[in-house]
């Protein structure tokens, strides 16, 4: 036992009283939030009031009527109109274990009980320390990663890997990544992002060169077309190329996922021309069946550069030696609240020990549910409605009706209103996208078909 008083935190009185209020707390639920539920009209206007108060002050409003009161259970979360829905979306992607997860609160709790709200990387606590070393003990096992820099979200995680391998190859400043990529909202972030919406008004930097992502349809002759681009932009810019940065699954970009027989020709390439290679898994990590997605597809010993957030509650550049950076290149003030360190290491601990992972393994269940309960209804009762279902372990997208993005936005909405949380993915065709937490049941499956099955069939 450790004499240190804030290892003891966890049997101190404020953690008991705590607890205690939060059982009362949890007693007091009128109904336990265990599938979706109608809003209550009594609610309506205080919840009304609420939306338009964050459409007040964020100067427009929310996608959704969603305003959490901060309750949930599994896949169910609870809105401020008294209405219960199932999130399969997640705040994109962030609460893998769904809401509640007794493991994820009781990290949390402690967390929040230690005496320190923020930690950083001047003055960390042990929850850094702890979190950077299972990172690289995970990452080590299959690839050379080496170092793992703690930082608050993916955009920033994305930003000190670009950073890295710039240095590493200064004065290279051009990136490859590939066409529909997503890469954060930081300036560089929208560059390297294929989305002109989303850096409309800002000015270019023509620093990124692309190549085309995958065709399915296509095999092997679309392996060829983007090594023949990236080839080409190599005999154009030689030595003015720092890093090739790609997801393992185009994610924004349309759930679209490629075997390794694409990868590993254009990683050969660039090992071959000294470009890093650089895996952005902030949205693959922990949900493609291995904690890192370079596992699922076997291209560890390619990746020089890793970046994750989102499940981690936090979020981490992972680096090999060589990319180790020069003192002063990165730092910042937050590494995260001594909560999510705390939570993001307890989702791990459960993600990594769980039976989570392996072809056997609960996301690997999941994903085949799902996706077979989406073809089930393409072939039944929405005939053709529900093309191309697919994706990784827990991201599967779908291409609804026309695919239009008039169609989806509203395909969401009646979802919503039918009691499902999910969100679009893609351009032409936009894709019904979901982001399925970890702890679904078959039951909680069924009713997702159930609801989806209805929410198309009224706009059909
Ligand atoms: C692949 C990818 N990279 C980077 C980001 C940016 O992460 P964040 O929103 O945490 O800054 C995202 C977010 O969706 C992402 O999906």
């Amino acid at each position: 036992m450790s004499k240190l008083i804030g290892r003891q935190i966890a049997t101190s009185s404020r953690i008991q009283t705590l607890i205690q209020e939060l059982v009362q707390e949890v007693a007091r639920l009128e109904q336990p939030i265990a599938t979706v539920r109608d809003s209550d009209p009594d609610l309506a206007d205080s919840a009304r009031r609420a939306f338009e108060e964050v459409a007040k002050y964020r100067g427009r409003p929310l996608f959704y009527p969603y305003l959490g009161t901060g309750a949930g259970q599994g896949p169910y979360v609870e809105l401020e109109d008294g209405s219960v829905k199932m999130d399969l979306i997640n705040g994109i992607g962030v609460h893998i274990m769904g809401h509640s997860h007794p493991k994820v609160i009781a990290a949390s709790l402690r967390g929040s009980l230690s005496d320190v709200v923020m930690q950083g990387n001047l003055e960390p606590n042990h929850e850094y320390s702890l979190l950077g070393k299972k990172l690289v003990e995970h990452a080590s096992r299959r690839s050379r990663l080496k170092y793992a820099w703690i930082s608050t979200c993916g955009t920033v995680a994305n930003e000190n890997a670009l950073k890295m391998a710039r240095q590493k190859h200064s004065p290279a400043r051009h990136v490859i990544a590939v066409k529909n990529a997503f890469a954060g909202r930081s300036t560089m972030m929208a560059e390297i992002t294929d989305n002109p919406a989303y850096r409309a008004g800002l000015p270019e930097y023509h620093e990124v060169l692309r190549i085309p992502w995958y065709e399915a349809s296509d095999g092997a002759r679309s392996t060829e077309r983007s090594l023949a681009t990236l080839k080409e932009h190599v005999a154009k810019h030689g030595k003015d190329i720092s890093c090739f940065v790609f997801e393992p699954m185009l994610g924004e970009g349309g759930y679209r996922h490629a075997p390794r027989e694409f990868f590993v020709p254009l990683l050969e390439f660039c090992k071959e021309r000294k470009i890093a290679v650089w895996a952005d898994e902030v949205q693959t990590f922990m949900r493609t069946g291995e904690l890192f997605a370079f596992e699922t597809l076997g291209i560890g010993e390619y990746i020089d550069l890793c970046t994750v957030a989102k499940t981690l509650q936090c979020a981490a550049t992972l680096y090999t030696e060589e990319y180790n950076p020069q003192p002063g290149l990165v730092a910042g003030t937050f590494a995260g609240s001594s909560a999510s360190l705390s939570a993001g290491l307890a989702i791990l601990e459960e993600i990594t020990g769980g039976g989570y992972t392996g072809p056997d393994g609960k996301i690997s269940r999941i994903h085949k549910e799902f996706v077979g309960m989406l073809d089930r209804l393409n072939e039944t009762t929405c005939k053709g409605l529900l093309r191309e279902a697919g994706g990784m372990g827990l991201m599967v997208a779908v291409t609804p009706l026309d695919g239009g993005r008039d169609t989806v936005t509203q395909l969401l909405h009646t979802l919503f209103k039918n009691g499902l949380i999910a969100f679009s993915c893609g351009r032409d065709p936009y894709r019904l996208r979901f982001l399925i937490p970890a702890v679904v049941t078959s039951k909680d499956i069924e009713l997702a078909g159930r609801i989806i099955e209805k929410s198309v069939l009224e706009m059909a």
